[in-house]
């Protein structure tokens, strides 16, 4: 390795959760680290609380880039870390799952002639007119070494012909399962939230935040009034993504049920954990639930955890009131056997670490 250090780009809620897992096993195998902090994410509540809680090694760089468009963002970022990286000289550049900073990271390194490490590669929802679709599979060509978490990322990118490129696909299981494992214990007995929402009876959890869900008007709606129904039979609690709490805010949208603002990840775990159930447009939210053994509603036609929906774990309702207030007639009272290794066994971060060892 030459003494020479990863550098891993991030800057988004899910990115400091999956570097939380991985970042530590990187520490415990020895391998330095230089993180970088895009920005994309700044609020407290979305990005601070998840280092201080996780104690993820502080970023040694925030570009603070954010409330951008995709284009401006996106652009500032890479070259903000190109500088990086010619400075820094990294072994690799390790970016995670599908935002604009995954693309940003990815893009600068291989530029550069930097090998690539992604983590969460080869998902798919075959939606191209989604953000994060372009940007996973962009960062996938690029990449060198892909891991995947499961075997349905793996056959994508063996059908994209991936096996003909100069990289290597090891399929890990999920670093989300390594954080909700390994913290749960923490946030027992750190989490104050139920307490605080007198969360003692029956609850669903949600989150909204996508944008194809946030910036259609009539999807919005739509998402608000099938939660509303949902909220007259048993309380929604929400904690609300600051991109969909200013939509509503200058669309005069008032939802009647429980809105919170963003919660860090152990009052996370204990809502998830204690709910009825989860109905989401978010991508990690949708394995979090499976790691709780709680049935998924999800507020999208597609998802990339297609595994969840073929074990009957996870229902896909799209964004209207009908379909989803359905959905939770029919999920609600689901009996499950959630005794199935989808996502591996909470050593995916291990699995990456040992990987770079011997890579580097
Ligand atoms: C981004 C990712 C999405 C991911 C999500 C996780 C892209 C294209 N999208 O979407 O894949 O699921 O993060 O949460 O990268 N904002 C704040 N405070 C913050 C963060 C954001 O006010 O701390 C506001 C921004 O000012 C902006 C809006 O939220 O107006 C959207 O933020 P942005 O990072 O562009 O996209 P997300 O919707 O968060
Ligand atoms: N999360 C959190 N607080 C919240 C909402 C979400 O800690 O108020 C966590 C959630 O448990 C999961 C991650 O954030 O671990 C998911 O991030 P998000 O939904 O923002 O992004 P996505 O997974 O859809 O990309």
């Amino acid at each position: 390795m030459e003494g020479k250090a990863i550098l891993t780009v991030l800057g988004a809620r899910p990115q400091f959760i999956k570097a939380a897992a991985v970042s530590r096993q990187l520490l415990r195998f020895g391998i330095p680290e230089v993180i970088v902090h895009t920005g994309q994410h700044f609020d407290d509540n979305m990005s601070d609380v998840f280092f201080r809680e996780m104690e993820i090694p502080s970023p040694a760089y925030n570009l603070n880039v954010h409330s951008l468009n995709h284009g401006a963002m996106t652009g500032r970022m890479l070259e903000q870390v190109e500088e990086i990286i010619l400075k820094v000289k990294p072994a690799a550049v390790m970016v995670y799952g599908d935002t604009n900073s995954t693309l940003a990271g990815a893009l600068a390194a291989v530029k550069l002639h930097v090998r690539v490490a992604h983590v969460e590669a080869g998902l798919r929802s075959f939606n191209m007119a989604m953000p994060e679709e372009v940007n996973r599979i962009l960062t996938d060509r690029v990449s060198n070494l892909l891991f995947c978490p499961t075997d349905a990322a793996v056959a994508n990118l063996k059908a994209e012909g991936f096996e003909h490129f100069e990289t290597q696909i090891v399929k890990c299981g999920d670093v989300m399962q390594d954080a909700a494992y390994f913290y749960l214990n923490k946030a027992k007995s750190a989490s104050t939230v139920l307490d605080k929402l007198q969360l003692h009876a029956d609850y669903v959890l949600a989150t909204i935040h996508r944008q194809e869900n946030t910036d259609d008007p009539v999807n919005l709606k739509q998402i608000i009034e099938g939660l509303n129904r949902v909220n007259r039979e048993v309380s929604v609690v929400v904690p609300l993504h600051p991109r969909t709490r200013k939509i509503l805010e200058s669309n005069g949208l008032k939802p009647e049920f429980t809105v919170i603002d963003p919660v860090g990840y152990f009052d996370m775990l204990m809502l998830i954990s204690n709910c009825k159930l989860v109905m989401t447009d978010s991508g990690g939210l949708q394995k979090e639930a499976f790691f709780f053994q709680k049935h998924c509603i999800t507020l999208r036609q597609q998802t990339e955890w297609v595994e969840l929906v073929e074990h009957g774990f996870n229902r896909l309702a799209g964004a209207n009131a009908h379909t989803i207030y359905d959905s939770y007639l029919e999920m609600v009272s689901k009996k499950s056997n959630f005794d199935i290794d989808l996502y591996g066994t909470g050593n995916a971060s291990e699995i990456i670490a040992e990987k770079f060892r011997q890579w580097l």
